[in-house]
């Protein structure tokens, strides 16, 4: 392996990618069947309101989730809210700090205390035992997030959001295709939200959906996602517009017909990514539970500075460099954005895992997009970095600011 330092595109040469890899580059199904069901949809000139292709959309969601009812929405923010809302939390609400800000922004919306959680470091999931401290009279239920589509601790959520009778409601964004012992994530809680946002390894270019098994529940969120229309000219609701468009719809539709092969390329180069970063000393690539299913669609590297000898930060800015667009997600955490930085500028002391964590990861290129050459260079940039770490550092620092 070439291990030489001159290489490396941070000093000036030509970068190891001659195009950007962007770690979420989007999943394309069969692009026949998917221009065929826009053909249609233009051709009947039902584009969106709940049309036929949302219909089928929703219905398979059911029938491979195992779960009763799935609301289709434009993306999984607005689904968030919504599922809020109807759920009727006020006051406060516990959510984890380390997931993407829409989790605590779906609250803070609507006037709702996102009160900050620390993450178990060994899932990166919401910590159960730190919960009940949280608790106040004004909580009024729990929003666990399946980071990375590793299923958080459920049956532990279950047990503390029922014995304080709080709401508990899953951000599923990430675990669309996991499973939690054995059982598909989709079903727990009161609700569980997905995205199918273009970055989503099953996209409909921009989506979402609620899914859930109370019958109540999902009636009134399909009147809220439609302005709380019960009728043509009968509002039951304060409502917003949710809909998912027929378009979109074609895409999960197409994306999903894809589902597996998706999954199995994934998979294939998270096994590449183990090959080419083992026995790399402070650079974790973090597991996956063989026995659940799981979409491996989150290549995530823990970077311990002490013993890999550089900083995530280095690691990213060498591989930036070479158009390696690594990402820090979730850098710097909920608590360390605003609004909320200014809200609670304290939050962070309760957070202390969070705030190691965020100082660690870094997400890699994953994707039907990246093939198992571009994961060899990729794994010997990661190499020389690490090999090279003080080094490189030395000599940025050394360099005028701006080269
Ligand atoms: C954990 C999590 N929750 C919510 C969202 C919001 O999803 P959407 O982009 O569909 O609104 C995302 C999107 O990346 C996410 O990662």
């Amino acid at each position: 392996m070439q291990t030489n330092i001159e290489r490396l595109a941070i000093w000036g040469g030509p970068p190891a990618f001659a195009e950007k890899l962007h770690v979420g580059r989007p999943n394309i199904g069969d692009r026949d069947r998917f221009l065929a069901r826009v053909s249609d949809i233009l051709d009947h000139r039902w584009l969106t309101n709940h049309g036929p292709y949302v219909r089928e959309f929703e219905q398979r969601i059911s029938d491979r989730l195992g779960v009763k009812h799935c609301i289709a929405m434009c993306n999984a923010t607005i689904a968030l809210e919504i599922v809020i809302r109807a759920l009727e939390m006020t006051g406060e609400v516990i959510v984890p700090s380390f997931t993407f800000v829409a989790t605590a922004h779906a609250l803070q919306w609507q006037a709702i205390t996102p009160v900050f959680c620390d993450v178990d470091p060994a899932t990166h999931n919401i910590d159960p035992q730190r919960i009940e401290q949280l608790i106040t009279p004004r909580t009024t239920g729990i929003i666990g997030v399946h980071v990375w589509g590793r299923p958080c601790a459920i049956e532990a959520l279950s047990e503390i959001a029922q014995s304080h009778e709080l709401e508990l409601v899953f951000d599923a964004a990430h675990a669309f295709g996991c499973s939690y012992h054995g059982k598909a994530i989709g079903s727990f809680g009161r609700a569980e939200v997905l995205s199918f946002h273009a970055t989503k390894f099953l996209n409909s270019f921009e989506g979402g959906a609620i899914v859930t098994n109370d019958d109540a529940l999902a009636a009134r969120i399909r009147l809220m996602k439609n302005f709380g229309f019960a009728g043509y000219d009968d509002v039951d609701y304060v409502g917003t517009n949710g809909k998912m468009s027929e378009v979109s719809a074609a895409m999960g539709l197409t994306s999903l017909e894809s589902m597996d092969e998706f999954i199995a390329t994934n998979r294939r180069n998270y096994a590449e990514y183990q090959r080419v970063l083992a026995d790399l000393p402070g650079i974790l690539l973090i597991a996956y539970d063989g026995n659940e299913h799981c979409n491996y669609q989150y290549i995530v590297l823990e970077v311990d500075q002490a013993t890999a000898g550089l900083s995530r930060d280095l690691l990213m800015r060498i591989l930036w460099a070479e158009n390696v667009l690594a990402r820090r997600y979730f850098h710097p955490g909920c608590h360390r954005m605003e609004p909320y930085r200014s809200f609670y500028p304290n939050a962070g002391l309760l957070l202390a895992e969070t705030e190691k964590l965020t100082d660690r990861v870094l997400s890699l290129p994953n994707g039907t997009a990246t093939t198992p050459d571009d994961i060899a260079k990729i794994g010997e940039l990661v190499h020389i970095a690490v090999a090279h770490g003080a080094e490189i550092a030395e000599r940025l620092s050394a360099m005028p600011p701006g080269q």
